[in-house]
C-alpha cells in the first residue's frame, strides 16, 4: 500500500445518530471499497483510523470515547479534518453467478452482516454496494441498550432486513448480536457472513461460520500510527491490521445443506 498525503476535507453535514455517535459528511469523494478506512488528522491533537461509511462523498460515523473522538465531536459544519486514504483491504462481495437476475432484483442468496458498536459504519457501506448488485442483505446490529443502536433506519432504507439485539433487551431481541445471528443462520440460507465490531464478537462470529460451514470476512481494530504497514503498531501476531486487513478472510469448505 503506497502512502498517500493527507487531503483537506471540510465538514458539510453533521447527523447525530445517538447521544454518543455522530456522522460527518465531507466535501471530498474518493474511489474506495467497503471495509477500507482513512487516517483522520487533527493538527495538534492526533491522527486516528476511521472506516468509510460512504466514500462519495466521504462519510464517517464517529463515537465519542476519548480525546481524539471528543475533539472531532467539537467540530462544526465548515471545520476541517485532514484525511489519508483509502487504506487497507476491503470486504469482497461473492461473484454473482451467470443466469442470476441482474442488479436491482434479488439474486436468490443472502448475505449476513453482523455489527457491533461502530462496526455498523463499514457494514453500511457494504450493504449499500451489495444491494446495488442485487444481494438480499440481512443485518444484525448489536448494542448494549436501545440508545446505542445506530444506523438501523439507514439499513432499512437500503432494503436490508434488520435485526436488533440489545444486551438489556430495551430494543429488539435481548442478548448478543451473535445470538440473533445464530437464530438467522438456522432459518435462512446465507452465502457469506461479514462482521465488524469488538474482538470477542468477531471470535464468536468465526465460531458460527465454522459451525454453519460459511465463509466469513471479519474486520479488526487495532491502535494505528502509520496506517500503511511501516511502524508495526497494529500487529496481530505479525498480521498487520492496516496493510493485511482490516478485513480478514476466513475460508471454509462449503457443504450443501
Ligand atoms: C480500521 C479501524 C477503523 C475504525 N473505524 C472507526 C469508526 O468507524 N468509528 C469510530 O468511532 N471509531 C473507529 N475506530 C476507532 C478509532 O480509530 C479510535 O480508536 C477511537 O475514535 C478512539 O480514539 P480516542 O483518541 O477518542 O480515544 P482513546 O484514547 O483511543 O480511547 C479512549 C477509551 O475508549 C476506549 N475505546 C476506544 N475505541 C472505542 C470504541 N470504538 N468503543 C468503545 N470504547 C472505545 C479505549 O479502550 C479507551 O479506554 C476504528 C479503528 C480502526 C483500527
Ligand atoms: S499502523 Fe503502522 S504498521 Fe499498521
Amino acid at each position: 500500500m503506497k502512502p498517500s498525503l493527507p487531503q483537506v476535507a471540510r465538514i458539510v453535514q453533521i447527523v447525530d445518530e445517538s447521544p454518543r455517535v455522530r456522522t460527518l459528511v465531507f466535501d471530498l469523494s474518493m474511489a474506495a471499497d467497503p471495509g477500507q478506512f482513512v487516517m483522520a488528522w487533527l493538527p495538534g491533537v492526533d491522527e486516528k483510523p476511521f472506516s468509510l461509511m460512504r466514500a462519495q462523498p466521504v462519510t464517517l460515523t464517529i463515537a465519542r470515547v476519548g480525546p481524539f473522538s471528543s475533539a472531532v465531536h467539537r467540530l462544526g459544519v465548515g471545520d476541517r479534518l485532514w484525511l489519508r486514504g483509502p487504506l487497507g483491504q476491503p470486504f469482497i462481495l461473492p461473484p454473482i453467478e451467470a443466469g442470476q437476475p441482474p442488479a436491482g432484483g434479488t439474486n436468490g442468496e443472502a448475505l449476513l452482516l453482523v455489527a457491533g458498536g461502530c462496526g455498523v459504519a463499514p457494514l453500511h457501506f457494504l450493504a449499500e454496494r451489495a444491494r446495488a448488485q442485487g444481494w438480499e442483505v440481512w443485518v444484525v446490529i448489536g448494542a448494549q441498550t436501545a440508545a446505542d443502536v445506530i444506523l438501523a433506519n439507514r439499513f432499512a432504507a437500503l432494503g436490508a432486513q434488520v435485526r436488533i439485539a440489545t444486551e438489556d433487551g430495551s430494543r429488539g431481541e435481548q442478548g448478543l448480536a451473535t445470538d440473533a445471528a445464530e437464530r438467522l443462520l438456522h432459518s435462512t440460507r446465507f452465502r457469506m457472513v461479514y462482521a465488524c465490531g469488538p474482538e470477542p464478537m468477531l471470535e464468536a462470529v468465526e465460531g458460527l461460520a465454522q459451525r454453519y460451514r460459511l465463509p466469513a470476512q471479519l474486520s479488526y481494530e487495532r491502535y494505528m500510527r502509520c496506517g500503511f504497514g511501516v511502524c508495526g503498531s497494529c500487529s496481530r501476531d505479525g498480521w498487520l491490521v492496516c496493510r493485511d486487513g482490516p478485513v480478514r478472510q476466513v475460508e471454509i469448505q462449503r457443504e450443501e445443506r
